[in-house]
């Protein structure tokens, strides 16, 4: 038996009905069709079901779907304009070198999104403390890193480009 639940989903008003035991993750990927968000773990170790609730970044796959009532869900998907045109830190990633197999790089685009939304000018290590909770097997993570720093803000005239970022980047690959 299920409940009839409203909430913002990227934008858009939804009424859907959703059972006791689904999580979040089940609801957007087996219900509404959002296969951006990825199931990895299952269990809220690796952070590949990454949305944003209310403004946080939560693990989807543990997340309970009947909580998502009155609240504002932001996806992957909610990230590119209806025209094609891609989010900053979606560009980033790709001009950076911060996607290799891409399974992590919705979770991470969205870790990330939650924390510039909170602090855009966000340093290195508050990136590294909000990425933590997701894994990458295939980048070693300095590419990721790179990439939100410089969301929006290319290497070419940023003011955080000096020699020392680059080369501490560059010395975690
Ligand atoms: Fe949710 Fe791994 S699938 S944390
Ligand atoms: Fe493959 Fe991160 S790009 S797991």
């Amino acid at each position: 038996m299920g409940k009839m639940i409203s909430f913002v989903l990227n934008g858009n008003k939804m009424a859907v009905e959703v059972k006791d035991h689904w999580t979040l993750l089940y609801l957007l990927r087996e219900e509404l069709g959002l296969l951006g968000t990825k199931e990895g773990c299952g269990s809220g170790e690796c952070g590949a079901c990454t949305v944003i609730v209310d403004g946080m970044a939560v693990n989807s796959c543990l997340f309970p779907g009947l909580e998502i009532a009155g609240k504002d869900v932001v996806t992957i998907e909610g990230l590119t304009s209806p025209d094609g045109t891609l989010h900053p830190l979606q560009k980033s990633f790709v001009e950076n070198g911060g996607i290799q197999c891409g399974y992590c790089t919705p979770g991470m685009i969205m870790s990330a999104k939650a924390l510039l939304d909170e602090s855009p000018n966000a340093t290195e290590e508050e990136i590294k403390h909000a990425l933590a909770g997701n894994i990458c097997r295939c980048t070693g993570y300095a590419k990721i890193v790179d990439a939100v720093a410089h969301a929006g803000h290319p290497h070419e005239g940023c003011p955080d480009c000096g020699p020392s970022w680059r080369s501490e980047s560059k010395g975690e690959e």
